[in-house]
C-alpha cells in the first residue's frame, strides 16, 4: 500500500491538481453508524427485527406505500447529528482548504460531508437527504420541527392530504436528484488528477457506474476494505487500489502531504462546533429558519466564525442578527494557517 500511497500523494501534489470523490457508506464506519453490506456488522444483516421480506424493502418505495413502520423504525435512529465525521470526512474538507476539491459524489444520507464543512457546491448527495420531507401523494412540504413532533406520536402524515410524508431520501423505485444528472453531465467530460473511490461496495446503480465513466486521464483510486465492480471486472493499468480501512489510509496519505497539523486543526475547529448541546451545523446547514434560538453551539460558531471574520475580512459573522446561513459561509472559510497562527 505505501507505494501506491505514495504515487497517490505526488498526484495530489501535482501542480493544479483536481480531485474527485466517490464514496459510501464505509467512510462512515469509524463514526459508529453501520454500513448496508458488511456481513454481520451491516444494516442490511440486523434487520430482522422488522420482519421485512427482504433487507432493502425498507427503502423501497412501493414497500413504504404499503408498510412505512419499518423505515419510521430507523428513521430516527439515522437522522443525522448524533455523529461526529470520520478522518476521511475531514479529508474532504481539507482537499476542499488546499482548492483541489472538484466534487464529492456521496451515496450517504448521514450528512457528515456538511457536517465536516464541505460546502454545498462541491456536494452531490446522490441518494438524497433528510433536509427536505415531502408527502409522498401531493408532494406538500412538512418541516422537520413538525415532522419530528408528529414522529414522536407514531407516523408522520401529510397535513393537507393524510397520505405518509417521508424525507427526500431517494428509495429504490425513485429518481435520484437533478443535481445529480446535471453535475455529472459536466463532470463526466472533464479531466481529474485523481478520482478516490471510498467506502463503497459500488453495488447500487446508478451511483455505481461513475468511477467506469471518468475520463481516462484520470487516476482512480479504491480506498476500501474489499476489492469491487470496475476496479474488478474492467481494471485500468494505472488504477491504485488499497484494500484498507478509510482513515488508516488517510493518516498514512496526510503524513506523505505534509498535512498532518491542518487535518487536526479541522478536527479540533469541528469538534468544538458539534460537541456543543444543540444539533447545530447540520440542522441549521439545512435549513434557512431565521428564528432560531441562540444556542450553545450557535455562540461558539458565532465565536468562531468572528475569528475568521477578522483573520480574513469575511462578510459579518459576529453580528447578532447574522443568519446562521451566512455563519456557515463564515465557518466555511476558516484558513487553516491563519487559525494556526493564532493558536
Ligand atoms: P455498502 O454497505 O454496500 O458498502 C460499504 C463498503 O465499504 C463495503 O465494501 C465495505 O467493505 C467497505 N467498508 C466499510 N467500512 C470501511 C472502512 N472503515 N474503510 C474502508 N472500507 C470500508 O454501502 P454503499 O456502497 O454506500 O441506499 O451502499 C450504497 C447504497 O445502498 C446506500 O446509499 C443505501 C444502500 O441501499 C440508500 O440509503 C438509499
Amino acid at each position: 500500500m505505501d507505494s501506491k500511497l505514495k504515487k497517490l500523494a505526488s498526484l495530489i501534489k501535482s501542480k493544479d491538481a483536481k480531485v474527485i470523490f466517490f464514496v459510501g457508506a464505509g467512510i462512515s464506519t469509524n463514526c459508529g453508524i453501520p454500513d448496508f453490506r458488511s456481513p454481520k456488522t451491516g444494516l442490511y444483516s440486523n434487520l430482522q427485527k422488522l420482519n421485512l421480506p427482504f433487507p432493502e424493502a425498507v427503502f423501497d418505495i412501493n414497500y413504504f406505500k404499503r408498510n412505512p413502520k419499518a423505515f419510521y423504525t430507523l428513521a430516527e435512529e439515522m437522522y443525522p447529528g448524533k455523529y461526529l465525521p470520520s478522518k476521511f470526512h475531514y479529508f474532504i474538507r481539507l482537499c476542499q482548504e488546499k482548492k483541489i476539491l472538484k466534487r464529492c459524489y456521496t451515496q450517504n444520507i448521514d450528512a457528515l460531508e456538511r457536517v465536516a464543512g464541505v460546502h454545498e457546491d462541491y456536494i452531490v448527495e446522490a441518494h438524497g437527504s433528510f433536509a427536505k420531507i415531502h408527502c409522498i401523494k401531493c408532494h406538500t412540504e412538512m418541516d422537520s420541527v413538525t415532522w419530528k413532533k408528529l414522529m414522536k406520536k407514531g407516523i408522520p402524515r401529510c397535513q393537507k392530504c393524510k397520505s405518509y410524508v417521508k424525507p427526500d431520501i431517494v428509495f429504490f423505485g425513485e429518481s435520484l436528484p437533478a443535481k445529480f444528472f446535471d453535475l455529472w453531465e459536466k463532470d463526466s467530460k472533464d479531466d481529474f488528477t485523481v478520482a478516490i473511490v471510498a467506502g463503497t461496495s459500488l453495488e447500487v446503480y446508478p451511483f455505481a457506474v461513475l468511477p467506469s465513466e471518468i475520463s481516462s486521464k484520470t487516476t482512480r483510486v479504491l480506498i476500501n476494505r474489499e476489492i469491487c465492480a470496475d476496479f474488478e471486472d474492467c481494471p485500468r493499468k494505472s488504477d491504485l487500489v488499497m484494500l484498507a480501512d478509510c482513515d488508516h489510509a488517510v493518516n498514512k496519505l496526510v503524513d506523505l502531504l505534509g498535512w498532518q497539523d491542518d487535518l487536526e486543526i479541522l478536527i479540533e475547529e469541528g469538534k468544538k462546533l458539534i460537541e456543543s448541546p444543540a444539533t447545530f451545523t447540520l440542522e441549521d446547514s439545512y435549513t434557512t429558519d431565521k428564528k432560531k434560538k441562540t444556542s450553545e453551539a450557535e455562540k461558539t460558531a458565532r465565536a468562531l466564525a468572528k475569528k475568521v471574520a477578522e483573520v480574513e475580512k469575511v462578510a459579518t459573522p459576529g453580528k447578532d442578527d447574522t443568519s446562521v446561513d451566512e455563519l456557515i459561509k463564515g465557518i466555511e472559510k476558516i484558513d487553516i494557517k491563519s487559525v494556526r497562527a493564532k493558536k
